[in-house]
């Protein structure tokens, strides 16, 4: 195990109707401003319960925020936040909705100069508004973490950000809210969640025993529910436990005492959305059969134990189970009912392979465990993905 330090602040609020917990969990005193997406709130109920818990509270709306949410719209939420002197935002949506917050959270308080910046990496975060977060699409895990990913129009970039200064102080996670998430999303969420454990866990450099079943746990328990929800929407116990899944796959738990994170599937994933708009999820189920092929011996001992312990493969020497790791783990993107294929989305994989290479490469972006996947490699991934 390497050495690691672990601190996550957020409190959780899990279960049915803990959305009336917002009453006491937001100071009494201060202008809330409730942000949003697109409407989804407003049809299932949930934006009439944060209504309910904040009653008698000053609130303030910023409602817009899209799925990938765009760096334009969060200037213009961050400046309404500033005008009225919010005090407190709370997020009241999916991972995007959470994402933009904490961004517009930074960039209220940011001083002088463009807070893209912080996207960048050329300027650090040192404050942000104080944030919470209803959370109603179990996927990111952006609900117990440090993350936001931000796109800016402008110049078509897709980047990420982490500061513990936009950890949630809480998120309410009620799994009857995701009972009104179209499939699609819920099919998304599955995904999100698989490829992050996986980009924890699939490494071949070091041991870290107990997080390696922790991983494994939240593997066999998408795997095993994966089904479920699919024929039972609305079975509280299923939702339940795909939302439980989703914040324990990103909460930095799985990241404990583990040598070395891959997530080349995360960074390639982020440009095909950034070029082609294809849902972040969707470009996971597309890009990690290829990565974990085109690195199969890197990390065949540890698809080999994946194959053993995740998919109950008996049968064959390591090589041979490491191989069928990949392929259960495809067939399973599938069954939940997402593509695996570029050319499921008309795309032209050389074509991609090239651009999503440059664009990486002008960044100068570190990709894979290693570190060390150039442009050559990763137009052979994406060629893979064809
Ligand atoms: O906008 P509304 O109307 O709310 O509708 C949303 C949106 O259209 C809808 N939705 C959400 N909850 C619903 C619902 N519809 C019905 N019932 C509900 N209960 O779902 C659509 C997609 O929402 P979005 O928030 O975009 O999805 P998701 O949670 O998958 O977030 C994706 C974003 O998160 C980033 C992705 O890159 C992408 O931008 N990520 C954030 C991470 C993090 N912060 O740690 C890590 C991830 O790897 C990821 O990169
Ligand atoms: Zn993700």
């Amino acid at each position: 195990m390497t050495a690691f330090t672990c601190y996550n602040p957020v409190k959780l609020v899990f279960g049915k109707g803990m959305i009336a917990e917002l009453k006491t969990l937001i100071p009494p005193d201060v202008t809330v401003m409730v942000t949003y997406g697109g409407g989804s709130i407003k049809q299932n109920g949930v934006y009439d319960q944060v209504c309910a818990a904040l009653a008698g509270r000053t609130v303030i709306e910023f409602g817009g925020i899209e799925p990938n949410p765009r760096y334009e719209t969060c200037m213009r939420a961050a400046a309404l936040a500033k005008k009225e002197g919010a005090g407190f935002l709370l997020a009241v949506g999916g991972g995007s909705v959470l994402d933009g917050t904490k961004f517009i959270a930074v960039a209220a308080r940011y001083g002088t100069g463009d807070p893209w910046a912080i996207m960048e990496g050329r300027a650090p975060v040192s404050d942000a508004v104080p944030l919470g977060a209803v959370m109603t699409l179990p996927a990111t895990g952006s609900e117990m973490n440090t993350f936001a990913v931000i796109s800016r129009d402008s110049t078509g970039e897709k980047l990420a950000f982490a500061s513990p200064h936009v950890y949630p102080q809480f998120s309410i996670l009620d799994p009857e809210t995701t009972f009104s998430l179209p499939d699609r999303q819920t099919q998304n969420g599955i995904i999100d969640t698989f490829a992050h454990v996986m980009e924890q866990y699939m490494c071949a450099v070091g041991r870290a025993p107990l997080t390696e079943r922790m991983a494994e746990s939240v593997l066999l328990t998408l795997v095993e529910e994966a089904p479920k929800v699919k024929a039972s929407p609305d079975d509280y116990e299923v939702r339940a436990n795909l939302m439980w899944c989703a914040t324990v796959g990103l909460n930095g738990w799985l990241g404990c005492g583990v040598a070395a994170q891959d997530w080349a599937t995360h960074m390639i994933g982020h440009e095909l959305t950034a070029l082609y708009g294809i849902d972040h999820a969707r470009t996971l189920a597309v890009i990690m059969p290829a990565v974990h092929r085109h690195q199969l011996a890197r990390k065949l001992p540890r698809l080999a134990q994946c194959a053993v312990r995740v998919w109950g493969i008996q049968t064959g020497d390591d090589a041979a189970r490491a191989a069928q790791a990949i392929d259960r783990m495809e067939a399973f993107f599938q069954a939940v009912g997402v593509p695996t294929r570029l050319s499921d989305y008309d795309i032209d994989a050389d074509e991609a392979g090239r651009r999503v290479a440059e664009r990486l490469a002008q960044r100068g972006a570190k990709i894979g465990e290693y570190g060390d996947l150039g442009e050559q490699a990763v137009r052979e991934i994406v060629a893979l993905a064809r």
